[in-house]
C-alpha cells in the first residue's frame, strides 16, 4: 500500500465517521416508554396527576405529567391506573378509544385495567407508574 493510498483511506475514513457523528447528532433517540414511566414516578408520591373527576368510569383520559404524555384510566369507580402513552410497539402515542387504549400507527390496542396488549402488533403491555386516590384527586404512589 502506498501513502497516497493510505492518505485516501484515512480520508475517506475520517468523511464516513464525521458524517456518521453527523447524523447521530440529529437524530434525537426516542425516550422508551420505561424510561417515561420511570421519569414520571421520579416526580413523587403524593404528586397530584389530576381530578378523579377528570375522569370517567370505564374510560380513559389523555394527561401530561412533567411534559410526559399519559393515559390515566378509571376501570371502575375507584380504580386507576396511569400508563406511558408511548407504544411498545414503535413509539406512536397511544390514546383513549371506546373503553380501550388504541395505537393509531398500526392498530395495537391495550386494556384499561391494565394496560395489557388486547390486539397488536404490540407484544407487550403499556408502561404503568404507580397512583392512588387521594380524596378526590389521582396521585403517584410511592
Ligand atoms: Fe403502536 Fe405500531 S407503534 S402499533
Amino acid at each position: 500500500m502506498t501513502d497516497l493510498t493510505r492518505r485516501q483511506l484515512l480520508g475517506v475514513a475520517g468523511t464516513t465517521v464525521a458524517g456518521v457523528c453527523l447524523l447521530s447528532a440529529c437524530v434525537t433517540p426516542a425516550e422508551t416508554p420505561d424510561e417515561a414511566a420511570s421519569a414520571v414516578a421520579a416526580q413523587g408520591k403524593g404528586t397530584k396527576v389530576a381530578a378523579l373527576a377528570d375522569v370517567q368510569v370505564g374510560a380513559a383520559k389523555a394527561v401530561t405529567l412533567d411534559g410526559k404524555a399519559l393515559l390515566l384510566t378509571r376501570p371502575a369507580e375507584r380504580e386507576v391506573h396511569l400508563f406511558s402513552s408511548i407504544c411498545p410497539h414503535a413509539g406512536c402515542q397511544v390514546a383513549p378509544a371506546n373503553g380501550e387504549l388504541d395505537c393509531p400507527c398500526h392498530g395495537s390496542r391495550f386494556a384499561l385495567k391494565d394496560g395489557s396488549v388486547i390486539s397488536g402488533p404490540a407484544q407487550s403491555p403499556l408502561a404503568e407508574i404507580p397512583v392512588q386516590i387521594q380524596g378526590n384527586d389521582v396521585v403517584l404512589a410511592g
